[in-house]
């Protein structure tokens, strides 16, 4: 069991340390290489993955998909690609999720939290919590004159917004943002991210019990409240919904939005583009995302013998979609490996695609859209710290700078 003193800043260096984040060589090279041999590359898990990672069952032999057609036909054919086999590596720490179900379960389970992620709702979170949240965080690193996006603002903010939208207490938001970065530690320390399910589980089961005593506004009520063919959810299904999205907010956003920060700020032409002209802020938010995805793949398994752009896939191999690769097609993109802002827009397969698309996209876009015009308004002359180390992208399976050191004009 984790110290209960350890902080969101303590687990943020286990996890970078578990999963070699400092260590890790770009991957990118190696998957373009690949890439130019074939759309579909059949690899022994220990060649493809950091080492350390666990894989149940030690297939000898995984699938993954790495051009940009090859893994939106996977992800497009979810009746043949299934999603069950996140009920082996996230669902022992979530529980049951809408991540690991197909359909037509999946349909069903989804529609019980779409509401929430609504365009009426989103201007509520907006106006409510992202706004207050990111304007106080860089009011801080306005006060102290200089400071790091990443451990000031990136990293804190996104899983606040998620803890505001269940309706957690503000005591719990660090406990919360702690027990969210250990529960997907499950693939290299099982036994701390089952510590972290149970621990979220405790967290949940109090504000549960109240809310079903009395609702108010916000998820924890509308899924206590909610029902599937005239049943209410029991407490295990609504806390696996809740689990799901404790990751799913606080580890990716900061890291999209990190990375994009990063390649915004190593290029201040870029930057004072978007200053100037804030028309051009969702063109760079999906430049960022598909130069730099901060989860580079998602998990799936041949329900049956199949075929990915004429590769053949036996029944029952795990298929690693490899969303990172897809984004550096050069069949697609010229000169892919560039962060162009300027570059026309094509789809690129961050969200994924088909019906396991990110149920956040709409939520992750608008955070980062005022994280960035906060910063332009708050912090004149940002840029980064010229006498720290010069940050860089890190990661294979997660991917993001693990500091951004910068100094603006007083
Ligand atoms: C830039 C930020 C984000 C990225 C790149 C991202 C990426 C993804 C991807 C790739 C999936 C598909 C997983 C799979 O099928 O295996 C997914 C699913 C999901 N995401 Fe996001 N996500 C982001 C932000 C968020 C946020 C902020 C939330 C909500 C708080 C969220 C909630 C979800 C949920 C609930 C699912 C499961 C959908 C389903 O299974 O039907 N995501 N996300």
């Amino acid at each position: 069991m984790a110290a209960p003193d350890l902080t969101p800043n303590d687990a943020f260096d286990r996890f970078n340390r578990l999963q070699g984040a400092n260590a890790a060589p770009d991957p990118y090279p190696e998957w373009a290489k690949k890439r130019r041999e074939t759309p579909v590359w059949l690899v022994p898990p220990t060649e493809f993955f950091e080492s350390g990672m666990l894989m149940p069952g030690s297939p000898d032999q995984i699938a993954v998909p790495l051009s940009f057609d090859a893994v939106v036909e996977v992800l497009r054919d979810g009746e043949t690609f299934s999603s069950s086999a996140y009920a082996n590596t996230m669902g022992l720490v979530m529980g049951h999720s809408i991540l690991e179900m197909d359909e037509p379960e999946h349909f069903k389970y989804r529609g019980l939290i779409q509401s929430a992620f609504n365009r009426r709702q989103l201007d509520r979170w907006e106006n409510e919590l992202v706004r207050p949240l990111i304007e106080g965080c860089v009011a801080e690193i306005r006060s102290k004159g200089r400071g790091d996006l990443v451990r000031d603002l990136t990293f804190p903010f996104p899983v606040r917004v998620i803890c505001g939208m269940i309706g957690l207490p503000e005591e719990t938001h660090a406990t919360f943002h702690r027990l969210a970065l250990e529960l997907i530690m499950i693939a290299f320390d099982p036994a701390l991210g089952m510590a972290a399910s149970a621990g979220l589980r405790e967290l949940f089961s109090g504000v549960l019990a109240e809310r079903r005593r009395a609702p108010r506004d916000d998820l924890m009520s509308e899924l206590a409240m909610a029902e599937l063919d005239g049943t209410r959810l029991d407490d295990e299904q609504i806390y696996a919904f809740l689990r799901l999205l404790a990751p799913a907010g606080a580890e990716t956003t900061y890291r999209s939005s990190s990375n994009l920060l990063l390649g915004l700020l190593s290029d201040p032409e870029q930057w004072e583009a978007v200053r100037s002209d804030p028309g051009l802020i969702p063109a760079a938010i999906e430049e960022g995302l598909r130069w730099e995805c901060p989860l580079t793949g998602i998990q799936r398994t041949a329900a049956r013998d199949a075929e990915i752009c004429g590769v053949k896939i036996p029944a029952g191999t795990p298929v690693h979609v490899c969303l990172g690769a897809a984004n550096r097609d050069e069949t697609r993109w010229e000169n892919p490996d560039r962060f162009d802002i300027h570059r026309p827009r094509l789809h690129h397969s961050s969200f994924a695609f088909g019906p396991h698309t990110c149920l956040g996209m709409h939520l992750a876009r608008m955070e980062t859209r005022i994280l960035l015009e906060t910063l332009f308004e708050q912090l004149p002359g940002l840029r980064l710290d010229p006498d720290a180390e010069a940050p860089h992208i890190t990661g294979r399976m997660f991917r993001s700078p693990l500091a951004l050191p910068v100094v603006f004009d007083a």
